[in-house]
C-alpha cells in the first residue's frame, strides 16, 4: 500500500516524550519532587522547540497548516455528526482544537510549576497550586477525548491512526 510520510521525526519524538512525562507526573511520581520537576521541564523544553518547529518545518508540523478556522471547523463537525470520517494528511480541524488546547494545558503546567519551584513569592501558595492542578486534570481530560478521537476516526477512515504517530506514515 502506498504512504506517505505525516509527521515527521520531532512530532513524534515531542509526542512520546509528552506521553511519557504526563502520564509519569501525573499518576506516579511524588508530586513537586525532584523527578516531577525535572520530567516537566523536559516537557516544557520540547514544547518550546515544538512552538518553533511550527514556524520553521515543513508540511503538517506547520501551524498554519492545521490552524482551524471557523469554516473547517463547521465541515468537520458536520461530517461528524453525519457519522462519516474526515480525511486529511494532518491534524483535523477539531482534533487541532484539541491538540492547541493541550499545548496550553501544557504551558500552563510549566509556568505554574516554575513559579511554585523557582519563586519565593508563589511558593506554597494554595491558588498556584490549585491552578497547577486545574491545567493537570484539564489535560487528563482532553487526552482522554484525543485519544476517543483517534480510535473513532481511525475506526470511520479503516486506518491505523495510532500507528502513524509512531511511525509517522499514513496510506497516501
Ligand atoms: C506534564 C507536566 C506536569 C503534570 C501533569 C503535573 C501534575 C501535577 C499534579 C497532578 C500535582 C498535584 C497537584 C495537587 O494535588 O494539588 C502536581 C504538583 C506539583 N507540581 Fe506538577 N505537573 C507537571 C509539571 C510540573 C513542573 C514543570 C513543575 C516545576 C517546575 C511542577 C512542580 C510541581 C510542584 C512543586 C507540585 C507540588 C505542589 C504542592 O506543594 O502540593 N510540575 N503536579
Ligand atoms: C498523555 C497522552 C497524550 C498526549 C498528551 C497527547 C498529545 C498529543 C499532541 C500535543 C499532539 C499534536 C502533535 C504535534 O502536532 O506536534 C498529538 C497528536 C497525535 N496523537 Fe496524541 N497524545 C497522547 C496520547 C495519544 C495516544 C495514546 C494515541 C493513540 C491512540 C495518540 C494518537 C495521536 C495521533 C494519531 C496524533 C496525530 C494527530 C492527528 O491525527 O491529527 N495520542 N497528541
Amino acid at each position: 500500500m502506498a504512504t506517505v510520510q505525516v509527521w515527521d521525526p520531532l512530532i513524534r519524538i515531542f509526542h512520546w516524550a509528552v506521553v511519557i512525562v504526563f502520564v509519569a507526573n501525573y499518576f506516579f511520581n511524588e508530586k513537586g519532587g525532584g523527578l516531577h520537576v525535572a520530567l516537566g521541564y523536559t516537557a516544557a523544553g520540547m514544547l518550546a522547540l515544538r512552538f518553533v518547529w511550527g514556524f520553521v518545518s515543513r508540511g503538517a508540523a506547520r501551524w498554519s497548516d492545521f490552524f482551524p478556522t471557523p469554516s473547517q471547523l463547521v465541515s468537520h463537525s458536520r461530517s461528524l455528526l453525519r457519522g462519516e470520517g474526515y480525511r486529511r494528511l494532518g491534524h483535523t480541524p477539531l482534533g487541532a482544537v484539541v491538540m492547541i488546547l493541550m499545548m496550553s494545558c501544557l504551558a500552563g503546567l510549566a509556568t505554574t510549576g516554575y513559579m511554585m519551584e523557582e519563586t519565593d513569592m508563589f511558593w506554597g501558595v494554595e491558588w498556584v497550586k490549585d491552578l497547577h492542578w486545574g491545567f493537570a486534570t484539564t489535560l487528563l481530560g482532553l487526552v482522554i477525548v484525543h485519544i476517543l478521537g483517534a480510535l473513532y476516526e481511525s475506526y470511520r477512515l479503516k486506518e491505523n491512526l495510532p500507528l502513524s504517530i509512531i511511525t509517522g506514515r499514513r496510506r497516501r
